[in-house]
């Protein structure tokens, strides 16, 4: 099987940095004309500069898309010099780092969060269809959940319901088309180093050791795993896969509530110490 998206035009949401940026270089290389909709104008320059140095065509256009009339434009841009769009990567979201319990948080919070994690995924992909549908069979849906979706997430409730929103949307679309060929999955990362979650620099010097037993792959993410999985759900590679959410994790779920201590045994004990960043107010029973 040849991997390619040779001549496939792939709009990428927020693929001016972080995993978005990774997901538009993969495909770039694999022959995509690659499309980015980003509201960061330094952002926005520094990929085009990054797609340009990699001789990739490229459209790179200033936009909110929790914005409708900004998403329409967007399209219309699309569907002005391509005519039609094969791959849609919903990559936007943001924790806005409101760590804090249900009971502190507000609604004007709740909103921000759905408009920047879920209500922009129904905006783009409902924009898109049209444009996804002249592409036609083998064409594909692709949006950012986390892990946080697929699991609890104390101090961020509400972040975690709007990404598990998308990975239902995900499946639920999946059925509706179908029947035209156009797949839609979805990607769950679990913590990944970019602008957004400066991760490795979060853990002290004297503690760096631990992470290679926090995961059973030793490490946290990196943009380019995420890719990996986005290349998958875009190419032929995945002409049978519809619905799905692929966890990008490092094995983190599977492991679950167990943990290496520092000599490297195993326990689903509590293990005592000060290594992690601690969240939300302490408990007093
Ligand atoms: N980094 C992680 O640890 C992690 C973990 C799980 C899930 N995710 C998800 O992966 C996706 C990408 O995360 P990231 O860490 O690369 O993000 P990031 O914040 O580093 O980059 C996001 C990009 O989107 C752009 N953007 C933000 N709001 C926008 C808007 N309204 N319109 C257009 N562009 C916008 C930003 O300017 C930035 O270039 C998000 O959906 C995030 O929730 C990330």
């Amino acid at each position: 099987m040849k991997i390619t998206l040779k001549n496939k035009v792939a709009l990428i949401t927020g693929g001016g940095a972080g995993i978005g940026a990774s997901i538009a270089l993969a495909y770039g290389e694999l022959g995509a004309k690659v499309v980015i909709a980003e509201i960061d104008k330094a952002n926005c320059k520094a990929i085009r500069k990054q797609l340009d140095a990699a001789k990739v065509e490229n459209l790179v256009i200033p936009a909110d898309v929790q914005d409708a009339k900004q998403v329409k434009a967007v399209m219309a841009k699309i569907a002005k010099k391509y005519g039609r769009l094969d791959v849609l990567v919903n990559n936007v979201g943001h924790a806005l780092n409101l760590y804090k319990t249900f009971e502190e948080s507000t609604p004007e919070e709740w909103d921000r969060l759905h408009n920047i994690n879920f209500r922009h995924v129904l905006l783009v992909t409902h924009a898109a269809l049209p444009l996804i549908k002249k592409a036609g069979p083998g064409s594909s849906i692709i949006s950012l959940s986390s892990i946080e979706g697929l699991r609890g997430y104390p101090v961020g409730v509400v972040y975690a319901a709007y990404k598990a929103a998308i990975v239902n949307f995900t499946k639920s679309l999946a059925c509706e088309l179908g029947g035209d060929g156009i797949r839609v999955n979805c990607i769950a990362p679990e913590t990944t180093e970019t602008a957004q979650i400066q991760i490795v620099k979060s853990v002290k010097p004297e503690y760096q050791d631990h992470v290679k037993r926090w995961f059973p792959l030793g490490r946290y993410g990196r943009p380019e795993d995420s890719a990996g999985a986005a290349v998958y759900l875009a190419t032929e590679m995945s002409a049978w896969t519809t619905g799905e959410t692929i966890l990008v994790d490092g094995g983190a779920l599977a492991q679950a509530g167990w943990r290496q201590s520092r000599d490297g045994r195993w326990t689903n004990s509590p293990i005592i110490d000060a290594a992690h960043r601690m969240y939300g107010p302490i408990r007093k029973n």
